[in-house]
């Protein structure tokens, strides 16, 4: 199959470049694939909302950027800060105009939220399920486009580049080219050979490779291992997001309920088993200080007290007020027999946003030719060592838009000069005796993860970690060689590679700085580096 634009993902970094790309070039070709339902996203989860300067003379650019420097800790690349928050307002104008609601109050100007580490209220959000409203937008203004296809349940396993026609390539290699990707249809069952004259990688977290996390089980960081394995750069892996308030059900793993931070910006407090407002003790921005200082003063609670989870109180905050912003939490909480108005919600942190990932240029570009990676797989220098809260949605439409303006003359010349494409190689392989032997590495993976390179980090749980990782992935690799591909070979295949860079990204960095907190180095270091990989 051929194409000029390939687009894998269909959350808001993949759907808005397809719009945009669409829109400008009616006479090409442009193709998503994503490898479930069109909506199954990250993007579909978000709650809190989209962090933008609305109105000059109650906020300000500065505040913004200055917000975001503080909860990177240091390293932030303050061009792409300054460019992401001053462009960020015209593209939420676009998805505005594309249909996409946000809540307004009584006078008719939008109402803003406010999260940890935010100066101002500055959150556009619709009630509390923005991503979905977002999500939603986007399809609906993508399916007025004649020249894209979305093609659902077809799932991408490794990009083309020259490796593939036998040459050598290493991580010294200077011009690495993408062809297109190899994609294995899931209604035929069949490997395609997609060709394209530029793709852009929309494809995510990587949430599932802990234990608990936020993110649907789409999110297994496949973009990232992709292009690691095409000997791509990826930096600043260990920099997770743990969001200090998933819903916390006894014995529940995998996907956690999550309840906003909006939450706390309206007034929710934490409490932990003896009924104290805790965070006072830990920093002067109390329940709304940054992420990363809240997740660990409550694992630290958590670990005094012996309990699984906290609490978060909202008893105080009007019924209508709570009901008008959070109807979707009200309802979970009920259906599980929580009263918000007479409960406290019992919470704790749960793997939420990867800051680190593929690394990108200023336009989306890869360290790959006519290879773009946008969203949370991208690491464009935003977020430095932790993410500041509704940060990136803004910067996925932002640097989307980006990689459509650099990519749109690319593909003119790429799509000129198309080389046959081998077909992928299944010789030797079979199906897999017994599915066990993956969903059980699985959870070992997510195990080693979430004990050893979790919130708080050690020299001796990084290394016990590294161990445990290369069984799992010798093990690994010995049934994918023989196997015949399936995405559960491949999620696993790409989250134990995720899982690798995570911790080698942790045990590099010998220092504790934003999300990364190691005991061996309690300190910053005075040395500021990116860690690539
Ligand atoms: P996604 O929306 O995750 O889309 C990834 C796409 O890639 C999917 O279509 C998937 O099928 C596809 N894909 C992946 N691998 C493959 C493959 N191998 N082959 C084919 N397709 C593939 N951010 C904010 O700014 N504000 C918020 O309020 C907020 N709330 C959040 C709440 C929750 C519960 C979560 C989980 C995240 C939240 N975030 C929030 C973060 C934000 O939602 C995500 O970072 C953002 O939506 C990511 O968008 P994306 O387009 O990069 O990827
Ligand atoms: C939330 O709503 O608390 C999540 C916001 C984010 O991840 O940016």
């Amino acid at each position: 199959m051929q194409t000029d634009f390939l687009v894998i993902g269909s959350g808001i970094a993949g759907l808005t470049y397809a719009i945009k790309v669409a829109r400008a070039c009616p006479d090409k070709k442009v193709l998503i694939v994503t490898k479930t339902n069109a909506d199954e996203t990250n993007t579909k989860y978000a709650q809190g909302g989209i962090a933008v300067v609305n109105d000059l003379e109650k906020d300000s650019y500065d505040k913004h950027i200055e917000d975001t420097l503080i909860a990177g800790d240091g390293l932030c690349n303050e061009t792409i800060v300054d460019l992401v928050v001053k462009e960020g307002p015209e593209r939420v104008q676009e998805i505005i105009e594309w249909g996409a609601r946000f809540d307004k109050d009584a006078d008719g100007d939008y109402a803003l939220g406010k999260e940890g580490g935010h100066s101002e209220k500055r959150i556009l959000h619709h009630k509390d399920v923005t991503g979905a409203e977002m999500e939603r937008a986007l399809l609906e203004t993508l399916r007025q486009c004649r020249n894209v296809e979305l093609v659902n349940h077809y799932f991408v396993v490794d990009l083309i580049t020259q490796h593939h026609f036998g040459y050598l390539v290493t991580k010294a290699t200077p011009d690495i080219q993408c062809y297109g990707v190899y994609a294995l249809n899931l209604h035929t069952n069949q490997i395609d050979v997609l060709q394209a004259g530029v793709t852009l990688l929309a494809t995510g977290g990587n949430g599932q490779v802990y234990r608990t996390t936020t993110n649907p089980s789409i999110a297994s960081g496949d973009g990232v291992a992709m292009v690691y394995r095409a000997k791509g750069r990826i930096e600043n892996m260990e920099f997770i997001q743990f969001h200090p308030t998933a819903l916390y059900q006894a014995g529940q793993k995998g996907q956690a309920f999550l309840v906003t931070e909006a939450v706390r910006g309206d007034g929710g407090i934490l409490r932990n088993h003896q009924g104290e407002a805790f965070m006072e003790r830990y920093d002067e921005r109390k329940d709304l200080a940054p992420r990363d200082i809240v997740a660990r003063a409550i694992d630290s609670e958590m670990k005094i007290n012996g309990t699984e989870h906290v609490w978060l109180d909202c008893r105080h905050i009007p019924l209508p007020q709570f009901l008008h912003h959070f109807p979707n939490i009200y309802e979970k909480c009920k259906s599980l027999g929580i009263e918000v108005e007479k409960d406290m919600i019992p919470v704790a942190p749960a793997a939420h946003y990867s800051c680190g990932g593929i690394k990108t240029d200023e336009w989306g570009r890869t360290s790959i030719r006519n290879l773009y990676a946008a969203g949370e797989c991208a690491s464009t220098g935003l977020h430095g060592a932790n993410r500041l809260a509704s940060n990136s949605l803004l910067e996925a439409m932002v640097f989307a838009h980006r990689s459509f303006l650099d990519s749109t003359s690319v593909v003119q010349q790429s799509t000129l000069s198309r080389p046959h494409l081998p077909e992928w190689n299944a010789k030797g392989t079979g199906m897999p005796r017994e599915m066990i032997l993956i969903t059980q590495s699985l959870k070992e993976l997510q195990q080693v993860m979430s004990d050893y390179v979790g919130i708080v980090r050690n020299d001796v749980r990084l290394q016990r970690a590294m161990k445990r990782l290369d069984l799992l992935w010798e093990e690994t690799e010995a049934l994918y060689r023989s196997s015949v591909i399936s995405p559960q070979i491949m999620e696993l295949r790409n989250m134990i590679t995720v899982g690798y860079l995570i911790t080698k990204g942790a045990a590099f960095r010998k220092e504790s700085r934003g999300l990364h907190y190691n005991t061996d180095y309690p300190e910053k270091s005075t040395l500021l580096q990116n860690i690539v990989l």
